[in-house]
Order: structure tokens, then C-alpha cells, then sequence
């Protein structure tokens, strides 16, 4: 009997590896993706064996990362309660994905991972095993056995020669990849407790980033970044650059108090530089290509889409018909969009597009051609004529 195991190398997915041996009779195939989370993942191949597993796969799922799951929801202009641009939430389902197609290649009856039982990414991974694996087990530790602290775990593992990771002196539950860094717990747990500046890992602290701003121009097609300062660059390149100059400007630091679907509130600081810097040109490259009604009615749709991708249904049928919905709205948005980073801030600084909507002869305070004043009276008056008979009902009714 075989489980796959979501396997990050840290001290909670080592000890899972003995723990499924121990307490299922399992042979343990971990799988560690690399989603660009800028860690050596090579030695993990000799750690995983080490402490117990049969094999392992490390999976680069970089660029399927970025195509399949980040442009998507960018182009949607999914924002999670008007803050968090979902870095983690994208990548479980990716992860999750993986998982089912090595326990199909493997003959495997279970998947497992690490997550808590308090926390989203239980149902992230167990949603995307549900819909494409339905026959699939799911064994999630942390919800039976009684390790309830690193201490516990560094016993536990202490007590099967498993070598404990060398302690970082950081108490945060972190979650790092190409797209965004999370922390939470410890300190931040208040949310009166201000983040300290040697939080940040990516981002330099806003106060000591350049005092000169830096201008990037960004060139999207139909909804998709495709060059950075002229330079056409790949899925991942693109952020990867993106990132460094970003980050340098201290901009991309995200610090809320979210609603966990599991219930309750948690507190998360996240650096997204990258993230931040597009979604921005893209709303800004949007302002100037979708009309009124459609870009009203994408709001509401990103909104709903936010909820989607955090909640971990990525593989809903909602969620492809908004794709659906979303791509016919990026057929014009393309164009070149210029911003300015500087000490944490991004500013519009320029945008043009073939596509674009805006029309300076139209707009113009001066005189112009097409727009004839005197026609105003007549739309206000129909448009206001609801208004009007309500008003007047009120007045001969007494309601008013
Ligand atoms: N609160 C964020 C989310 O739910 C980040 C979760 C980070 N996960 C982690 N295992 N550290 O998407
Ligand atoms: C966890 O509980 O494993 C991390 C936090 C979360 O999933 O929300």
C-alpha cells in the first residue's frame, strides 16, 4: 500500500514520513514541487530517503504555476478581501494536482499533507484531490495525532533518528513561491503588533528603499504581461524580474486580518512584489479598454472569483465559465502601461492601447463633434423619470 506525500523537507512533513509508516503500514512516496520558492530542492532527494520514504519526485511546476493558475486569477482581478492577491491559495491546488497524477503513476490508494487542521490549505488540498481523485484517501496527520508543538515534533523525531532541521530563529508560519512570501503567527498574531522591519525577506522596508523612484513599463497582451521594459520575457522571467525591481522599491507588502474559511480570523503579512505591480497596470490598462457595463460587471465577478480560488475550488465548473467570461474581456486589453515605484507606493505613470476606449475628442472640455449638449436634457430626463414618479407619488400620498 502506497501514500504520496506533499513534502516540503521541514520538520512537520519529515516526521509524517515514519508517522504514515507507523500508523497506516504505508510506503511513502513524497513529492516536493518546486514553485519557485528559492530553495535548493536537490537535497531533499537524499533527506526524504534518509528519513524513510521510498522514492521521491521533485516536480518543477513553475511555469504551469504562473500560466495556469496566476494569470488566470490576475487577469480576473481576483483580490481576496480587498487586500490579499492569494498566493498561497492558487498554489494548493497545483500542488494537489501533482499529488493525484504520482499516486496514479505510483498505484498509490492515499494522498497526504501537512496541513493543520485549523487552517485553509486542508481544504485547498483535499478540494482538488475530491474532484479529480474521488476514489483517493486522504490521510491528514495533523488532525489525529497529539504533536501539538516543535517541541513535540523534535521529540518525535529525535526518537526515530530523523534528522531535526537546523532551528531557524523564525517563529512564523511561512509560505513561500514565485509568487508571494506569507507570514503568520507569533508576534503578528496581534494585529496591534506592527510588523518589524526584519520581517520582510523580499521586500526592502519602504523607508530604506531608494529616495529616487524607479519607472517600469509593462506590455500586456489580451490580459497577459509580456515585456518588461521592452524586453519580451517568459511566464516566470517575468516575475522573477519583476520581483527584484519591485522589492528593492519596498513595494508589494500586503498586512491584514483575513476571514479564514474554517471559521475563524487570522492575522498575515505578505510580500508580493511582483503581484502588486501588475495587477495595478493591468487595472490601469483596463480603465482605458472596458466599457462601462463590463468592467462593472468583471468587478463583481473578480469578487467571487477572489472567494473561489481562496476557498481551494479551483476545479469547479464556476470557475472555468469566469474564465470563460474573463478571456472574451481581455480581448482588448492590450496596450503598454507605465507606473512608478517608489518607497512602497506604485503610481499609474502612463497608458496606451490600440484598443483603447478613451477618445480625447470626445472627452475634451472644449468643442467637439459627436456630443451634442442639448441632447443631455432629453437622457436625463427619461433616465431621472423614475425618480420623478416617485417623488411625485410621495408628495400627493403624504408619505413625505
Ligand atoms: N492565509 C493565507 C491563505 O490562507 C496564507 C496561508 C499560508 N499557509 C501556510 N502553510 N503557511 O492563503
Ligand atoms: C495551516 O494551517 O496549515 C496553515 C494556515 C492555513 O492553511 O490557513
Amino acid at each position: 500500500k502506497k501514500v504520496v506525500l506533499a513534502y516540503s523537507g521541514g520538520l512537520d512533513t519529515s516526521i509524517i514520513i515514519p508517522w504514515l509508516k507507523e500508523n497506516y503500514g504505508y510506503e511513502v512516496i513524497a513529492m516536493a514541487a518546486d514553485l519557485g520558492q528559492g530553495e535548493e530542492l536537490e537535497p531533499l532527494n537524499e533527506k526524504a530517503i534518509n528519513t524513510g520514504a521510498t522514492k521521491i519526485y521533485i516536480e518543477d511546476v513553475k511555469e504551469e504555476f504562473v500560466t495556469e493558475f496566476i494569470w488566470p486569477t490576475l487577469k480576473a482581478g481576483a483580490v481576496y478581501e480587498g487586500k490579499y492577491l492569494l498566493g498561497t491559495s492558487f498554489a494548493r491546488p497545483l500542488i494537489a494536482k501533482r499529488l493525484v497524477e504520482i499516486a496514479r503513476k505510483e498505484g498509490a490508494e492515499a494522498i497526504a499533507h501537512g496541513a493543520t487542521g485549523k487552517g485553509n490549505d486542508q481544504v485547498r488540498f483535499e478540494l482538488t484531490v475530491k474532484a479529480l481523485a474521488p476514489d483517493l484517501k486522504i490521510v491528514a496527520p495533523w488532525r489525529e495525532w497529539d504533536i501539538r508543538s516543535r517541541e513535540d515534533a523534535i521529540d518525535y523525531a529525535q526518537a526515530r533518528n530523523i534528522p531535526v532541521p537546523v532551528k531557524k530563529d523564525r517563529p512564523y508560519s511561512m509560505d513561500r513561491n514565485l509568487w508571494h512570501l506569507s507570514h503568520e503567527g507569533a508576534d503578528l498574531e496581534s494585529p496591534w503588533n506592527e510588523p518589524q522591519n526584519d520581517l520582510f525577506m523580499i521586500c526592502t522596508p519602504p523607508e530604506q528603499a531608494p529616495d529616487k523612484p524607479e519607472y517600469v513599463e509593462i506590455e500586456f497582451e489580451k490580459g497577459i504581461p509580456v515585456k518588461l521594459n521592452g524586453e519580451a520575457l517568459g511566464p516566470v522571467e517575468m516575475i522573477e524580474k519583476l520581483n527584484a525591481i519591485a522589492a528593492a522599491h519596498g513595494v508589494g507588502i500586503c498586512d491584514m486580518v483575513e476571514n479564514r474559511l474554517v471559521g475563524m480570523k487570522s492575522r498575515g503579512v505578505y510580500e508580493t512584489p511582483a503581484g502588486t505591480v501588475l495587477y495595478a497596470a493591468h487595472r490601469e490598462l483596463e480603465y482605458l479598454c472596458l466599457d462601462r457595463a463590463t468592467m462593472h460587471y468583471k468587478e463583481m465577478v473578480a469578487l467571487r472569483y477572489a472567494e473561489l480560488v481562496y476557498d481551494g475550488v479551483w476545479y469547479h465548473p464556476l470557475r472555468k465559465a469566469i474564465d470563460a467570461f474573463v478571456d472574451v474581456t481581455q480581448e482588448t486589453v492590450t496596450g503598454l502601461v507605465r507606473m512608478k515605484l517608489f518607497k512602497g507606493s506604485v503610481t499609474p505613470a502612463g497608458a496606451k492601447s490600440p484598443y483603447s476606449l478613451y477618445n480625447e475628442e470626445f472627452s475634451t472640455f472644449g468643442r467637439d463633434e459627436v456630443y451634442n449638449q442639448k441632447d443631455a436634457e432629453g437622457f436625463i430626463n427619461l433616465f431621472g423619470l423614475p425618480m420623478k414618479v416617485r417623488a411625485l407619488m410621495e408628495q400627493k400620498s403624504g408619505l413625505k
